[in-house]
Parts: C-alpha cells; structure tokens; sequence
C-alpha cells in the first residue's frame, strides 16, 4: 500500500504531479511519501498490539537506519516515537541529527570499531547488540576507561537460513553475523562478569526480504529456548531484539509476503510468557514502498534481439536490479496506449546496468518519464558516483508540499573532493 496513484493519467506522489515536480527538480530523483511512511510504521505499530508486555513497556521499533538514513525520513519517523537501529557512527550521528532519543537507540554490526563504541558509548545509547566474545571485551575495556556502563544484547545466530537472496541472508552457519547458539551461555556468562557491562537481553536478525515467515518462527523459538537456559543460569534476561526482515512486495500480481498483522500475530505467539521487552528494527517495511526513482527515457534503439529503452538513471542510482537481480516494477508517469516489450537500461559502461530484461512495458519514447517503484529501501543510500554521476535528489512529498531533502551533488562538489598530488602540478 502506498500514495502513488495515477490522477488524471499522471502519476502522483500523495497531491504532488510527479511530472511537474520532475519538471522542477531535473530527473533522475528520488521521491519519498510521508504518508506512506507514517502508514508503514503505524502498521507495524499495530501489529504488535497483541503482544505481552513487560512491565507494560510497549516495544521498542528501532528503524533500520542502512534502509534509508535521509535526515527527513528518519526526521518523519522519530516524530512518531521510532527508535534507530544504526550500525556506524555515521549512522549514529544521523539519527541524532533526525532527533532520535539516544535512549532509542540501538547499536548493530559485526565490525564496530573502538572509536564507533566510544562515540556510542558517550552519546548514551540503549543498547549495543554484540556479535563477538571479543567485542564484550573491547566494550569492556572502554567502557570502564570511560566510567561508564554498557547495555548489552548479544546476537545470536540461530543457524537458520532466511530463505531469501544469498547476499542478504544472515542467520545461516555460513555467515559472518552473531554468536552460534551453542556459544551464547558462556559468552553471556562472560558478558555478566565483565566490568562496565550490563547483559540486558539477545537478539537476532537473520535476513531481509523474507517471504516466509517460518525461519523467523524458528529463531524466535530458538531466542525463547536460550533465555530458559541464561534464566536458569541465574542470569537476567530482560529484553530481546527480534531484528528486522519483513518483506515487502516488489512485484504487482505475485503473491504477498505476509503482512505486518501476520507478522506480528506470529511475535505474539512466540513470545508469550518471555517476560521481557521487544525491540525490533524494521528498514525495508517501513520505507521501501514509500520511495519511487524517477527517471526520463533518454533513447528507445533497437538491438539484435530486441528494444532497449536507455534511461537516465543507472546501476549506481539503484544498484539492487544489479546487484541482487531484483525486480522493481517500471510505470509510465504519463502513460501511452499501447504496451511494448523492452529491456529497461542506465548509460553506464556495463551490461549489468540492466534494469529489467524483456519487460512488458506500457509504449515509450525518448523524453517519457518513468517511476521505479519501491525504491525507497536501499535506494538512494547504496547509490554511487560511477562514471563520475553525480548522486542524484531526494524530495519528500507531505500531502501537498514537497521538500528538497537532499540537492543534487554538483560535478564541481563530486570533482572538487579529489586533489592533484603536488608533483602533478609542476610541468612534466
Ligand atoms: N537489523 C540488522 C542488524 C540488519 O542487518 C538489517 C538489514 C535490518 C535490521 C533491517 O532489515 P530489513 O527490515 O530492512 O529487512 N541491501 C539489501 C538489504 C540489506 C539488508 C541489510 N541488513 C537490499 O537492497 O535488498
């Protein structure tokens, strides 16, 4: 569900002609919808409504910040009470630019470095969810050098493959991400006795764009049997972070992934009777189907097999058709009759700037705009400057107004950071 619809046969971001903005703002651009947005995380919100709570603290929903850290998206989502899931200092600093409390928010990633924790660590945050032995040692040590007491969670890798894309699945015995299940009691025992720490809770995260909820059934199940086990170990267990991973859907006509009421119904099933306060961190449910990349049709040619519509936007604009082979659904702005097939291109120098192969397209010619949908999760943020293309605007559209939420990077800027080396400015 999301508030671009076409009006008067053009489409609309909420009250905004996506034609006329295109018109003001140069293509390609992204466009964000506050409504849509705002819509997501209250329907995460409320798929949650039935949960236990401990002590009656309502869930911590620590947005994903790598899903899309633009200022005035995270800026939208902190009004609403959301924390932050950040896995940088840069992350970090972004969400507390947006206005997130540090108490909402959680810090996550298999590599932190010292001075990401001591940032952290001095800026107050809830929660540093740790994915090593060696990590609780780190924060250990400069925690007590600074005076301070860490909130720990660990992660636990549940061992369970997500069924998703291979280079998003994280819970598997393969990947980089947590502590195995079988280590989690002497390293939580270990987290208990090491000075400047408090083990607060574990979590898990074992992958995005899941279409099925049965691999987060399991790893919940697995979370619930660990804390018996910490419990009985005389440990405390007060919270537990069930991570993100709810897909969304990409493509109009194939079958949903389970929505946030299926999801949350399954948490309340598998977390009755823990005892503890739930975070999740959300990315892709909350913002994916609230963004579009809005491109023009430079040229439509003819190959030996077939059309290409090249457009202005490419694989570093929207690397995910590239990097994952993943389907974004394309629509005219301004739709023609008649429909074409045609395989859907950026101007980079590489075949793999392919947007869509064979696609059923409605007709279009050189100067036609175009929306890549659900481009507002791992949109914008993995973009790139390759070819030396400037990274291109993001504008967010509330109801009738918009704002320029991030200007287009000028090739003076983009240029401008590198520097001639001092012996290539004396004559040769
Ligand atoms: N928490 C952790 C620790 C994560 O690593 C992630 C995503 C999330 C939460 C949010 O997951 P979500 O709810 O958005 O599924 N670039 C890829 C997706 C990478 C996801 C990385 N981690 C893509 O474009 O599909």
């Amino acid at each position: 569900m999301d508030h671009f619809d076409a009006r008067g046969g053009v489409l609309h971001a909420e009250e905004i002609d996506l034609e006329r903005l295109a018109a003001e703002i140069g293509t390609p651009f992204y466009c964000y919808s506050t409504a849509t947005i705002e819509r997501h995380y209250r329907v995460f919100v409320e798929g949650l409504a039935g949960i236990d709570r401990a002590g009656g603290e309502a869930p911590l929903v620590a947005y994903a910040v790598k899903a899309n850290p633009n200022l005035s998206v995270i800026a939208t989502l902190a009004r609403l009470g959301a924390g932050a899931d950040v896995v940088s200092i840069g992350e970090l600093a972004r969400a507390r630019a947006a206005g997130v409390p540090a108490g909402r928010i959680v810090f996550s990633g298999v590599g932190k470095t010292e001075a990401e924790i001591a940032e952290a660590l001095g800026a107050g945050i809830y929660q540093f969810n740790v994915e090593s032995e060696a990590e609780l040692g780190t924060l250990s040590r400069i925690a007590v050098a600074a005076g301070a007491i860490a909130t720990v969670a660990l992660r636990v890798n549940p061992g369970i493959e997500a069924q998703t894309h291979a280079k998003i699945s994280t819970g598997g015995d393969t990947s980089k991400f947590g502590i195995q299940a079988a280590r989690i009691p002497a390293a939580y025992a270990l987290a208990a006795s090491l000075p400047g720490l408090r083990a607060v809770g574990i979590g898990v995260h074992i992958g995005s764009q899941l279409t099925s909820l049965e691999p987060l059934e399991a790893a919940f199940a697995q979370l619930g049997g660990l804390a018996t086990t910490l419990r009985a170990q005389g440990n405390s267990v007060e919270r537990i972070d069930l991570g993100g991973g709810l897909g969304i859907p990409y493509r109009a006509g194939t079958a949903p992934p389970p929505t946030p009421a299926d999801y949350g119904a399954l948490v309340a099933r598998a977390t009755r009777g823990w005892g503890v306060r739930l975070l999740f961190e959300p990315g892709r449910m909350i913002v994916g189907n609230a963004g579009v990349l809005i491109a023009r049709v430079i040229t439509v040619k003819a190959g030996a097999r077939g059309t290409f519509v090249v457009v202005d936007a490419a694989m570093n604009d929207l690397l995910r058709p590239s990097l994952y082979g993943a389907w974004h659904d394309i629509v005219a702005v301004r739709p023609r009759a008649g429909t074409m097939t045609a395989t859907v291109v950026g101007p980079v120098c590489e075949s793999g700037d392919t947007f869509a192969e064979d696609r059923a397209l409605p007709v279009l010619e050189a100067g036609d705009l175009v929306a890549f949908m659900t481009a507002g999760a791992y949109g914008a943020t993995m973009a790139s400057t390759y070819n030396s293309r400037p990274l291109v605007p993001e504008v967010l559209v509330d109801g009738a107004r918009h704002a320029v939420v991030r200007p287009r990077l000028s090739i003076e800027t983009l240029i401008g950071l590198d520097r001639i080396a001092p012996w290539l400015k004396e004559p040769a």
